[in-house]
């Protein structure tokens, strides 16, 4: 169970309220479509689940983020990945090591999972996603979409409670949106929750809740 908790931000004094007094649950197996407009705050309500914020990015924050009872808040960022892991909005700011296959060991071998399941886990997810070709390449010369594919993949290999992804299907063909649709129903089916920001309508088709960020920008 995620349960957020009279959550009220802005980034500085000077700028407006983006989220008032919100609350929200979601259970094992919940879709979230996080809708909005640009500029709405989707990244920026992503970005308080997972702790980011406050930790990275400053404002005023007020209100609580529990996991299965436990305040998010209390945990360093490396603590809380392993439960609510974020997919980034922009890849390149979650990448960093030169290939691919370096990339996705990293999650696991900081979870101390012994090498050789290590191998399979990253074998297993590249199958999933169908990007086996993508394994022994290098980070930077992928394309935006290729990033965006390892960077889920990375986040994949963490097998989180809570999936953050900010608008995962970026810079994405027809083929791999399906896909990854697929990808997130099936780790709903297996009693993950997911949140999904997007600016298409690609998600709102099977997602059970929606987020509806204009509403959150308003005093009520
Ligand atoms: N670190 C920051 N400091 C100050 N203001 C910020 C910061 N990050 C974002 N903002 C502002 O907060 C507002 C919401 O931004 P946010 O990125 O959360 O929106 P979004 O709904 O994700 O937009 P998009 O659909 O374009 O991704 C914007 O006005 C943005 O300029
Ligand atoms: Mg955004």
């Amino acid at each position: 169970m995620l349960t957020v908790n009279n959550i009220t931000f802005r980034y500085n004094t000077n700028s407006p309220f983006l989220i008032n007094d919100f609350s929200f649950t979601a259970k094992k197996g919940d879709i979230v479509s996080v809708q909005g407009d640009s500029g709405t705050g989707k990244t920026t309500l992503l970005n308080i689940i997972c702790g980011v914020i406050p930790k990275v990015f400053t404002g005023e924050l007020t209100g609580t983020i529990h996991h299965d009872n436990i305040d998010i808040s209390e945990l360093s960022l490396p603590e809380v990945a392993p439960r609510i892991s974020l997919l980034m909005q922009h890849p390149d700011n979650q990448l960093f090591f030169p290939t691919v296959e370096q990339e996705l060991a990293f999650a696991p071998e900081n979870l101390k999972v012994p090498v050789k399941d290590i191998t399979l886990r990253i074998d297993e997810v590249l199958s999933r996603l169908n990007i086996e070709n993508l394994k022994y390449k290098e980070t930077t010369l992928l394309s935006f979409g290729q990033k965006k594919l390892i960077t889920l993949a990375s986040i994949i290999t963490l097998s989180p409670e809570v999936y953050l992804l900010d608008e995962p299907f970026a810079g994405l063909s027809q083929e791999y949106i399906e896909l990854i649709s697929n990808e997130i129903k099936t780790q709903s089916e297996n009693g993950k929750m997911i949140f999904v920001a997007d600016h298409t309508e690609d998600i709102v088709q099977f997602a059970n809740k929606t987020i509806e960020m204009g509403m959150l920008n308003e005093k009520h």
